[in-house]
Formats: structure tokens, C-alpha cells, sequence
């Protein structure tokens, strides 16, 4: 199949190298032509397991690159849409890319095509996108469109790609269903899965990846729903984890309680300094925005969006407990992306977090294995924030460490040599990455999440004394 991806972002450039991978002929667009110029050299603007390898098995062969939208619709049987939907001033996605990107398909459909789109998009873009392309010259007959929601994660992209939970298509017409199904065919057959030179995975023994037919609005939705289940998962254990901290139960014993439970399942609840990055926090907005739009009060959302922030705060109200005043002290912090295996800060909670460090006159040494030329572009550029070398270089002569992202290279650190680099034996971890006693044991104090802090034996006279019982719950009136 001969597959046109415009806009080279996270989800388009995988998509592209994906799609390439499987058999395909792809032409991936952008309109940066500085990009397309790296991307025909084989550099990869982001940091992404496989997809290096991928862009250089591909590039110059099944997989090309062009700025033309016109010329890469023309020589094409399906147009994918992948460019950015940014969040706008009053939180709905702002569509105006996908607009653009739809006029300029528009005119240039000669024949048969269908036009998918792929970037997260409220539920009606597709009846949106059908109009535009018929307002803009497209013929009724050439053209049908389909939603395909894409579900891959920032540091498993690849992998989530082409071993995906289930493939979702959502198409109105027999000619979308018909292309849909044969780009995917390599998947849902699993004959990609059999090749020897397929991307290793430890689901390669995956017969046929499940695919699921809806229509196009029932797609739209799946993606935000998901995104907000998600999110919400997450903020529900964060909920829990705050009460589990206050009464001194351990959130990790609650949820190895819960996850355990096949109706929930043990994924997506970790609790720690909330969710961020370029999806969940703009999705779950731009869902509230459909649900408004659409007559119906799901402040189930705003409540998620609410515990999501106070996360950040609580952690804040944590290192102020340890440190007592903030002003001159040094903290070491490990992490900046706003989760593992990624090198993206956009909406990191660890920004925000040193952000408000700094504010109260912190000094940060920090330390990231991927995403530190990217914190360059955003945090000061003063000496109020120094990069480290490794975790090592960071704690050194600090007063306390901070954990803020989940790589798992800083969930097997030398405790013991922490503890001699530290000025003070105080970590604060942010992402539960240890267990107590591993630390205690070292000779550190522990502060966490949704757990009591812990300190070493013979610092046990400063442990906090326990908590006050809470006043009296009072059951508020309920009333239509
Ligand atoms: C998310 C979804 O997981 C993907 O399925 C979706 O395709 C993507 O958004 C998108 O819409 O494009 P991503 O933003 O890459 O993917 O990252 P996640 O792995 O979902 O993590 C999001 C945030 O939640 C991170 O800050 C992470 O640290 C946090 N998180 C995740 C937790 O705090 N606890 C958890 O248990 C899981």
C-alpha cells in the first residue's frame, strides 16, 4: 500500500518507520524542512527506543520524506493526518493544523484515497474533516475518511506500535474498512511477527493483533476515554496513597491489594507526583470541553485534573518537612522527563517541581539520562541550576536527593555510596522507585508516597510521631 503520514511528530515519524517496517511504501511529510533534511540524514529529533535503527533499515528505500503535502497525497491510496492538536486558551484542542493539512489534501485528490485521521482529536473531527475536504474541491466520490486513534506510549512507541493491545479502526464505508484492514494486515494475520528480522518483543509470540471495528465517532472517543481512564486510575491511587501516608499504611502493599484484582489490574497504579507530558494532561482538558459541548456534567474529570496538581504540592509540602526552609539549600535532583525512557519535559511535573524549588531559593543539581538538553530550554539558565554527570555527581555535597522520574537506572542506585556523598542522609522520592528498609538500611531517611516516612535506627528520635486521628467525618447532606 502506498501511505502518505503528514506531520512528523512522536506519533507521525513512528507511525511512518511502522508502517515502512511492515511492507509498506510511506512518504512522511512535514512542513519543517530542516526535520525532513535531518530525517533523511537518519537522525532522530527525539530520544526513542528502535526507531534509529528503523529510520536507517527504511530511509531511501520503502520510506521517504518530502515537505509537499500535494505531491505525497498525489502518489498515495491512504493519507494519514498526524499533526499536533495544542491545547487552545480555553482548553478545547486547538484543530486548526488538521484544517490545514485537510484544504491542502483536498486539492490535491486525483483519485481513489482515504484519509485517516490519527492525531488525538475530539469526537465529530472526522464529520468535520469530510465537510472541510468537500467545501475545499474534494470529489464525493475519490474520498472517504476514518478515524484510526493511535495508542502508543513515549519510550515504547515502537513496540506499542507494532505490538499493539488491539488496533482500532473506525470507518463508515466499505472503501475505509477495505484499506484500513489491508494496512494493518501484516499485524492482524501476524505475519510481520513471524519475519525474522521483526523488532524483538516479549510479545512476539502474538499469533494476530487484535483488531477492533467501530464507526468513526465511536473511535474518536475510545481515545479520549481511554486517556482519561488512565489518568484517572492514576489519581485515584494518588487519592488513596495520601490517605495510606496519613494513617501509616504502605500504598504499595494497597495496591499489590487492588491491582491483584483482574477487574482492575496492577497497571497504571503508581502512585507519586502525578501524571504529565504532551497527552493526559491537554486530553483530559479537551474531554471536559467534549462533555460540555455535549450537554453533559462529567466533573468526574475536574476532580482528576484537581488531585493531579495537588500531587506536585503535597510533594513540595514533603521537602519543606525535611529540609525545613528551602533558601541556599542544594538538592540533587534525579530526573526531568515527565516519565522514564523519554528525553520530552513538556508538562514534566519534575519542572514544575523545581520551578517552585527554585522560586523558594533552592539551588538544583540535577540529573537526567536523556531529557537534560531539553530541560536547558526551559529552566533557568543561571547557576541556580547546575547539570550533573550522573546520579552520583548530583548528590554530592547536597542536603538532600529527590527523585522525581521513574528511570529505572535510579531504582539501583548504590545506596550506601548516596549516603557518603549526601551532606545529608535525606532522600525524597517522588515515584516510590525503593523499598523503606532498602533504605533505612543505608543510613538514609525516606520520604515517599502514599507510605510513612522512614528513618535509620539510630535517627529514630526525630521520626515523626503519629499522626492525629482526623476529626469526625460528617456525611454531607445529599440532595437532588
Ligand atoms: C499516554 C498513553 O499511555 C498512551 O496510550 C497514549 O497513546 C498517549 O498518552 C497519547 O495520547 O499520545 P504517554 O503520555 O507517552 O502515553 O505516557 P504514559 O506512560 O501514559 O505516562 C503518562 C504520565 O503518567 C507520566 O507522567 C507517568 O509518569 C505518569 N504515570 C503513569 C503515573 O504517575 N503512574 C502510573 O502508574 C503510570
Amino acid at each position: 500500500m502506498r501511505i502518505a503520514v503528514i506531520g512528523s511528530g512522536y506519533v507521525g515519524l513512528t507511525s511512518a518507520v511502522c508502517f515502512a517496517e511492515i511492507g509498506h511504501n510511506v512518504i512522511s511529510v512535514d512542513n519543517d524542512k530542516l526535520k525532513i533534511a535531518a530525517l533523511e540524514r537518519g537522525t532522530v529529533p527525539f530520544h526513542e527506543r528502535f526507531l534509529p535503527e528503523l529510520l536507517m533499515r527504511h530511509r531511501g528505500g520503502r520510506l521517504q520524506f518530502s515537505a509537499s503535502v500535494a505531491d505525497a497525497v498525489s502518489e498515495s491510496e491512504a493519507v494519514f493526518i498526524t499533526v499536533g492538536t495544542p491545547q487552545s486558551e480555553t482548553g478545547e484542542a486547538d484543530l486548526s493544523f488538521v484544517e490545514a493539512v485537510a484544504r491542502e489534501v483536498a486539492s490535491a485528490i486525483r483519485s481513489s484515497i482515504v484519509i485517516i485521521e490519527k492525531s488525538t482529536v475530539p469526537v465529530r473531527t472526522c464529520e468535520s474533516l469530510r465537510k472541510t475536504l468537500l467545501l475545499n474541491g474534494a470529489q464525493q466520490t475519490l474520498f472517504s475518511v476514518a478515524s484510526n486513534p493511535e495508542f502508543l506510549r513515549e519510550g515504547t512507541a515502537v513496540t506499542d506500535f507494532l505490538y499493539p493491545d488491539r488496533i482500532v479502526i473506525g470507518v463508515d464505508d466499505h472503501l475505509s474498512a477495505t484499506v484500513m484492514h489491508e494496512i494493518y494486515r501484516p499485524l492482524t494475520t501476524g505475519s510481520y511477527y513471524r519475519r525474522e528480522e521483526a523488532i524483538p518483543f516479549e510479545k512476539r509470540a502474538t499469533q494476530q493483533a487484535p483488531i477492533i471495528v467501530t464507526n468513526a465517532k465511536s473511535a474518536e472517543l475510545i481515545k479520549h476515554a481511554c486517556n482519561a481512564f488512565l489518568a484517572m486510575k492514576i489519581s485515584f491511587i494518588n487519592a488513596v496513597a495520601n490517605i495510606s501516608e496519613s494513617v501509616g499504611a504502605d500504598i504499595e502493599q494497597v495496591c499489590a491489594g487492588i491491582g491483584s484484582d483482574s477487574r482492575i489490574g496492577p497497571k497504571f497504579l503508581n502512585a507519586g507526583i502525578g501524571y504529565g507530558g504532551s497527552c493526559f494532561p491537554k486530553d483530559i482538558q479537551a474531554f471536559q470541553v467534549v462533555a460540555h459541548q455535549c450537554n453533559c456534567d462529567f466533573g468526574l474529570l475536574a476532580e482528576v485534573m484537581r488531585i493531579n496538581s495537588d500531587q506536585a504540592r503535597r510533594f513540595l509540602t514533603k521537602v519543606r518537612d525535611a529540609l525545613w526552609t528551602l533558601r541556599g539549600k542544594r538538592l540533587a535532583v534525579l530526573g526531568l522527563a515527565f516519565k522514564g525512557d523519554t528525553d520530552d519535559v513538556r508538562e514534566s511535573p519534575a519542572i514544575a517541581i523545581i520551578e517552585a524549588l527554585l522560586k523558594e531559593g533552592a539551588l538544583i543539581r540535577a540529573y537526567d539520562p536523556a531529557a537534560i538538553p531539553k530541560a536547558k530550554g526551559v529552566l533557568p539558565d543561571n547557576n541556580s541550576v547546575v547539570y550533573a554527570a550522573d546520579a552520583y555527581d548530583a548528590v554530592a555535597e547536597c542536603d538532600a536527593l529527590l527523585i522525581l522520574t521513574e528511570w529505572k537506572e535510579f531504582a539501583s542506585l548504590d545506596l550506601h555510596k548516596i549516603r557518603s556523598l549526601l551532606k545529608h542522609p535525606i532522600v525524597i522520592d517522588g515515584r516510590n522507585l525503593y523499598e523503606t528498609a532498602r533504605m533505612t538500611n543505608a543510613g538514609l531517611i525516606y520520604y515517599s508516597t502514599g507510605r510513612s516516612a522512614s528513618f535509620p535506627a539510630h535517627m529514630s528520635s526525630i521520626a515523626h510521631q503519629t499522626a492525629p486521628l482526623p476529626a469526625p467525618f460528617v456525611r454531607p447532606a445529599v440532595g437532588l
